[in-house]
């Protein structure tokens, strides 16, 4: 299956079992609307003559990946997707090289899943009651993963439409991610920055990645797009940490773009759940290996190698 075809038998199983709710928008949709219409803004500087065939090969937290296209942070709805689908999902992220993310809830065969071969980070929310966060960071740690998150941005948890999904979260607070730093063993993410002031704020806490996010319209309404805020954030980082966005990316050519703003790896989760639903693991594998191709393609085109070449002088 082609990628928009994948695309669109995803969202027509999704509907079929009645699960397209949870790929909408929080409150009005402007967030959700705005995630995949930003990347017209932008176009290629092409550079046909004398390129070379690129590499999509790249490193994320000391892992080797085919792809700087990985899994984003989703958990809730895959099991009701396919009963196995997080394996599904393990195995065909896997497959392609990339990497799987996992989020609320903490899947309960967390150990399962990284046992499939798979690197595998776990992100937590900012729960009230914080000896869970500690809790769900031990069986994450326990069971094996590549490295663990906090969502900083689900402070006041996660909303679609006019539906609250996530509660019982709270604000963290610098001191707090502190001491989970200390507390970790693996490399600690921070998932939902989207602003110089958290970039500042991930950097005193050792962060040692941050995710620029605004959680695929899942949190307030009326938040940037990722890319409008990356400038400022890639200034405050300095090369320090490797930032990773996610939000809407659906086609290789909106990665790059991505890259472009200064992000070493891409996340993706609706793209993965249309893969899931439309054809089990083979689907979520089809999504991945066919974005990173166009990817791939159109590096070659804009005299790009390598992931890490990219910068922001291949836009127009
Ligand atoms: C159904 C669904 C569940 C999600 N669950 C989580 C989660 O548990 N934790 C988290 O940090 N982000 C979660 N997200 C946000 C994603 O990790 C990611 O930031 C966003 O969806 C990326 O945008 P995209 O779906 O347009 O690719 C979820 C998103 C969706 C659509």
């Amino acid at each position: 299956m082609k990628l928009s075809e994948i695309y669109a038998k995803g969202a027509e199983n999704l509907r079929k079992k009645k699960l397209l709710f949870y790929l909408q928008g929080v409150e009005t949709e402007f967030v959700l609307e705005h995630n995949e219409e930003i990347f017209k803004r932008f176009k290629f500087l092409q550079k046909a003559i004398g390129s070379k065939p690129a590499s999509t090969e790249t490193t994320l937290l000391g892992v080797n990946l085919q792809t700087p296209i990985t899994m984003s942070s989703v958990s809730m709805p895959i099991p009701q997707i396919a009963e196995d689908g997080l394996i599904q999902v393990a195995q065909g992220v896997r497959e392609a090289g990339s990497m799987m993310w996992t989020g609320s809830p903490l899947p309960k065969n967390l150990d399962e899943l990284v046992r499939t071969g798979v690197p595998l980070v776990q992100t937590i929310k900012p729960y009230e009651e914080r000896g869970r966060i500690f809790q769900e960071i031990e069986t994450a740690e326990r069971a094996g993963v590549t490295a663990v998150g906090v969502e900083v941005d689900a402070g006041q948890g996660t909303k679609i439409r006019d539906q609250i999904m996530a509660s019982g979260c709270t604000p963290i607070s610098v001191g707090e991610l502190r001491e989970i730093k200390e507390a970790v063993k693996r490399p600690l993410v921070l998932k939902g920055v989207l602003s110089p002031w958290d970039a500042e704020k991930s950097l005193e806490v050792g962060a040692d990645l941050i995710v620029v996010s605004n959680h695929g319209a899942h949190t307030i309404d009326s938040l940037p797009h990722p890319l409008e805020v990356m400038d400022e954030i890639v200034k405050v980082i300095d090369g320090r940490i490797p930032i990773m966005v996610d939000g809407g990316f659906r086609r290789g050519t909106d990665v790059l773009k991505g890259l472009a703003f200064g992000a070493q790896a891409v996340g993706i989760v609706r793209p993965i759940l249309y893969g899931l639903a439309a054809n089990g693991k083979e689907g979520v594998r089809e999504v991945l290996e066919q974005m990173t191709s166009e990817l791939r393609r159109t590096m070659t085109m804009v005299g790009i190698r390598s992931p890490a070449e990219v910068k922001k002088d291949i836009l127009l």
